[in-house]
């Protein structure tokens, strides 16, 4: 018999400890022996969680009973369970995590300490989806040229019913909360940041890249405004968030941020709070996954699989796919030189001579114009809607802070990366 204790008995743990139980046939006959929930550690231990396992506020209580075989963090936050989850894996203990944020900064760190003791993170990235084991088992014999996905459900949930329903963003984050989809923290979700902690560890993944949030370009869904969704759908665009990691040469890039997609791109049709990536390898060409990516179910769901996987084998893989580091080491691309396509809307007053002096900051940053269209805004403004051909982020950069300057120009240009 394996023992469980489980550290965080909130909506995902109380999923694992009703899995468990409600499974319980087809779980043990998977893992060849059966699994129980010894114990669990919450906050408040007076809140009625519906639960027959034995509650506790002390997590000692778990780190120091020798019967508990896999430890289950589902505390949230980064440094607190990165104490918690260093003291299991000392004393022996498996551990599964569905903590991306702590995964973000402290993975490597994690996988020299875990060693052979079974560590696994499924539920981390796009919850419900078996992500982790596809490109960590299933694809091991690829070179990963790209993952593509949407890694946050609350942020798609959101551009998806302000697209199709045209509801107001602050509306529609409420609604997210309230369904349970969001971060303790929804900052975390809207300013792309719970997206960057997935696509990292998927990047640790496929490339062996160590970077941590603040090395990479991260940017939400606050700036898209009703209007470019309405813009981006006439013109047969979805916008969505992305996470992307694209090897080019001996670098990686990896980026999250707000992408115009073409609406008959698979991705663009993921809606509400489903997950969706793409990942392309050398030799098996593009693969797709979807699914729930947040949710109590589905989340624990991912680390059952996981406790069933440790049950089985008593251990794991190694952590992050790689048991040494590859030669040749891929580095990260800096932000500047990235190469995307650019949405810009640039509101002007409408008068002679501005378009020049427009097009002219274009030629200096050397930008190319791919398609551009003026829109009346008001009776003396004008939308400028211009679409580019590949060009850098440095450059783009820039000439955003020219054009801003400009005393025609009423409000900061609208800038959209194309995929
Ligand atoms: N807040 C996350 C999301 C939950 O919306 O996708 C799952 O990580």
């Amino acid at each position: 018999m394996i023992k469980v204790g489980i550290i965080g008995v909130g909506t995902v743990g109380t999923s694992v400890a009703n899995i468990l139980k409600d499974n319980a046939d087809v779980i043990s006959a998977r893992a060849g022996q059966e699994i129980v929930v010894k114990s669990g550690v919450v906050k408040n231990l007076n809140k009625d969680r519906g639960l027959d396992i034995k509650l506790t506020d002390n997590v000692d209580d778990i780190l120091n009973d020798s019967e508990i075989d896999i430890v289950v963090e589902l505390m949230g936050g980064v440094e607190e369970p990165f104490e918690v989850v260093k003291r299991a894996l000392k004393s022996g203990k498996a551990v599964v995590t569905a903590n991306k944020a702590l995964l973000a900064y402290h993975r490597y760190e994690l996988a020299r300490l875990a060693k052979d003791i079974a560590f696994e993170y499924e539920a981390s990235v796009a919850g419900g989806i078996p992500i982790i084991n596809a490109l960590r088992d299933g694809l091991s014999a690829n070179h990963i040229e790209s993952i593509m996905g949407i890694m946050n459900g609350t942020c798609n949930y959101m551009m998806t019913k302000m697209t199709n329903e045209g509801v107001a963003y602050d509306d529609i984050l409420k609604e997210s909360q309230e369904l349970g989809y969001a971060e303790a923290d929804p900052t975390f979700d809207v300013g792309g940041y719970d997206a960057a902690h997935k696509l990292l560890i998927l990047a640790s993944i496929a490339y062996g890249i160590d970077a941590k949030p603040e090395d990479i370009l991260i940017e939400g869904i606050e700036n898209v405004t009703q209007e470019d969704i309405a813009f981006a759908k006439e013109f047969g665009y979805a916008i969505k968030l992305l996470g992307i990691a694209k090897k080019d040469g001996n670098e990686v890039e990896l980026r999250v941020h707000a992408c115009l997609i073409k609406q008959e791109e698979m991705i663009a049709k993921i809606d509400g709070v489903m997950n969706g990536i793409s990942v392309v390898g050398d030799k098996v060409g593009e693969t797709l996954y979807y699914g729930p990516g947040a949710g109590g179910d589905a989340t624990a769901s991912a680390v059952v699989a996981n406790i069933i996987d440790i049950a089985r084998s008593g251990k794991s893989t190694p952590m992050l796919g790689f048991d040494k580091p590859m030669e040749g080491k891929l580095t990260l691309k800096a932000t500047g030189n990235i190469e995307s396509k650019y949405y810009l809307r640039i509101n002007v007053s409408d008068r002679a001579g501005v378009l020049a002096k427009i097009t002219k900051l274009f030629e200096d940053n050397n930008i190319s114009i791919e398609t551009m269209l003026q829109r009346p805004a008001s009776e003396n403004s004008a939308n400028l809607l211009i679409s580019t051909h590949t060009a850098f982020e440095r450059d783009i950069q820039n000439m955003i802070v020219g054009i801003a300057l400009l005393e025609f120009v009423n409000s900061t240009p609208v800038m959209i990366r194309m995929v």
